[in-house]
């Protein structure tokens, strides 16, 4: 029988398991990428397991979070991951240089490779053919050091492209769309793989945007076939070399099909405050709009940018307007600027912002008090954009270029004809000198570390029996950023365990950090899918380190699941979700650890006497590793 892309790639890099949807299978890591907010982590946690260098074929750290150097925090960082990065090997991208995913798909990612990031959004690179996925720092470090990465084998949904974008349909709709279909929680334990003949219409980029928002349908990634397009586009990166074909044998199987036909699309927004409340543009139109954002990892690419600029030129914004626009890379900027377009877009009244996430992350361009903010980015989460009552809608360039220009949502009958379809200039500047390589030789590398860069906490091994009380119960669909929230301030302390935890829920409950730090130990008690967003291991680290041992929830999201499980957490899983109702908060529960098994039931008492079926997903080896109290206990610290 024929293999499928990610089948092919996966057996190519098959180390341990087998290829059966849900058991564990252990990959070769042949790249990663680290970004600056989870990588001091990461290199910090790679340092504690004594390898001289890494063992990737490609480690690159991108520095395009904390780039706003207020204060000693963030320069700290950047100067520690320099010499770091120098010191073990690894290509170091400086602050300014471009958003990782961008940098990445650009400059390194490869069909048929195996990727893993310490940034949810690494799926990114699977729009030119790599098996690309998210994974918490930790994991990166082991992969650095030259471990599998595992994962359960995943299922793979074929997403059969028909038809042709038309209009002002644009790659983002098609995203749009699947979330709309599928919603955040249709993605877990699946690969995304694209197929049919309207694959062939997307140009790279356009399929980048598509497999970067993957990543909120919760899938393990999304891929692409690598095809004449992703021979054109490396070409014109001028990576040819790094071409092969990647394409899916005629008689592949999957374990379902999804079909859009892109010549029905039209423009799409998803509504705040979760990327899957998708409706069509029209349908809002007159809701008044205070800002537009046009940038991120999922839409910075050469050919949005000159496509909003064509958009903007010879126009001005409205009064009380503000429309911020990021590149994805400076190679992106270049080539805007070598055509003249940095021009019509000041003129139109546009701000032209760094390199970087900015405003994607809260580095700056909050929304006004319950602004409707229009913004090409990924995540819609309520206060993500630094506003706690502001209303961000996720949209295409096009659709947030339209809408600020109107100053309101309007129907997209109504904007004239969409500009031509872009690809790439005749020429395009290289940026590859501005990647610091590693040295040579790094005998003379000394690792610089600031005052932000505190040594690793060691946590020690789970009791045999837990006795603990549930400290904070949530409702369904908390994210990452409920659980540490974004935003200038506290991801300046990425590197700071104990002065990060004090913001652990600190906009769920301000008094969480408090209940946690007059007691011994806690649990926390959630809804469907929680952990949901980003793969920010803080959001695992930070509660390890106020006491928690375990979550128990109904449902839980992929990546942060594996963080909990990196730092000695237990992710448990309701049996009965009504049990959900018995417990609040107060609620007293015993567990004997020795009592779990890998993927069995188990049963807490709560002091009241009642019992709560408790079940785990979770392998030998995942269980082995939270006993131990986590991963760096496990794999043994030098
Ligand atoms: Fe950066 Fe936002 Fe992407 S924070 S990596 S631009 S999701």
């Amino acid at each position: 029988m024929g293999l499928n892309i990610t089948e092919k790639i996966i057996s190519s890099h098959l180390i341990t398991g087998k290829m059966e949807p849900g058991s564990e299978i252990g990959l070769k890591i042949d790249q990663t990428l680290t970004q600056d907010a989870t990588g001091t982590m990461a290199y910090l946690q790679f340092e504690a397991m004594g390898i001289a260098k890494v063992q990737t074929e490609l480690s690159v750290s991108y520095v395009d979070h904390n780039t706003l150097q207020m204060g000693f925090r963030n320069p700290d960082d950047h100067q520690y991951l320099r010499t770091v990065a120098a010191k073990y090997g690894v290509v170091f991208s400086p602050a300014g240089t471009g958003i990782c995913h961008q940098l990445h798909l650009e400059n390194f990612a490869k069909p048929g490779a195996t990727l893993i990031g310490s940034d949810s959004h690494t799926p990114t690179a699977g729009g030119l053919g790599s098996l690309a996925m998210g994974a918490g720092g930790l994991s990166v470090a082991l992969a650095m050091a030259g471990q599998p990465y595992s994962i359960p084998m995943p299922k793979v949904v074929k997403v059969e492209l028909t038809g042709k974008l038309t209009g002002w349909a644009t790659a983002k709709d098609i995203i749009l769309h699947l979330l709309g279909l599928l919603t955040v929680k249709g993605g877990v334990g699946k690969v995304f793989e694209f197929g049919g003949k309207g694959v062939e219409t997307l140009t790279v980029p356009e399929r980048a945007v598509i497999t970067n928002m993957g990543a909120e349908l919760g899938a393990t990634t999304s891929l692409f076939p690598s095809d004449k397009q992703t021979e054109k586009f490396l070409k014109a990166m001028g990576r040819e070399e790094d071409f092969s074909e990647l394409i899916a044998d005629a008689d592949a199987t999957y374990s379902d099909t999804v079909v859009i036909n892109l010549s029905e699309l039209e423009p799409l927004v998803a509504q705040p405050h979760m990327p899957d409340r998708v409706v069509s543009v029209k349908s809002l139109a007159g809701l008044k709009v205070s800002q537009s954002a046009i940038g991120s990892c999922t839409n910075s690419s050469y050919s949005d940018l000159k496509t909003t600029v064509l958009i903007l030129k010879d126009n001005q914004l409205p009064q009380g307007v503000d429309l911020m626009i990021s590149p994805g890379s400076k190679q992106v900027l270049k080539m805007l600027a070598s055509e003249g377009l940095i021009g019509p877009l000041l003129d139109s009244g546009a701000r032209l912002l760094e390199c970087t996430c900015g405003p994607c992350i809260g580095m700056g361009g909050s929304p006004v008090s319950a602004g409707v903010s229009v913004r090409t980015f990924n995540r819609n989460f309520e206060g993500r954009s630094g506003t706690q009552d502001a209303k961000v809608y996720l949209a295409s360039p096009q659709t947030a270029a339209k809408l600020a220009l109107a100053g309101e949502f309007t129907d997209p009958a109504t904007w004239g004809t969409p500009p031509e379809k872009i690809e790439f200039p005749a020429e395009i500047p290289s940026i590859r000198h501005l990647f610091i390589f590693p040295p040579e030789n790094d005998e003379k590398v000394e690792i610089v570390r600031g005052p932000n860069i505190i040594p690793l906490e060691s946590f020690s091994a789970l009791p045999e029996i837990i006795t603990s009380e549930v400290r904070l119960k949530v409702g369904d669909d908390i994210t990452t950023d409920h659980i540490l929230p974004a935003g200038a301030q506290i991801t300046a302390l990425r590197s700071n365990i104990p002065a990060i935890s004090e913001y652990i829920f600190s906009r769920v409950d301000e008094n969480f950090v408090s209940r946690m730090k007059n007691s011994d130990n806690g649990i926390i008690l959630g809804g469907e899918n929680y952990g949901q967003g980003s793969s920010r291991e803080h959001a695992a680290l930070g509660p390890r380190h106020l006491g928690v041992v375990a979550v128990i929830v109904k449902s839980l999201a992929r990546i942060h699941r594996a963080n909990l499980i990196n730092f000695g957490i237990l992710p448990l899983v309701l049996s009965n979700k009504s049990d959900y109702d018995k417990l609040s908060e107060g609620s007293g529960l015993s567990l004997e650890t020795t009592s779990l098994t890998p993927g069995g039931v188990a049963e807490m008492t709560t002091t009241d006497g009642l019992k709560i079926k408790v079940e785990n997903d979770l392998s030998e080896k995942e269980l082995a590793i939270i006993l131990a109290g986590g991963l760096l206990n496990y794999v043994g610290r030098k």
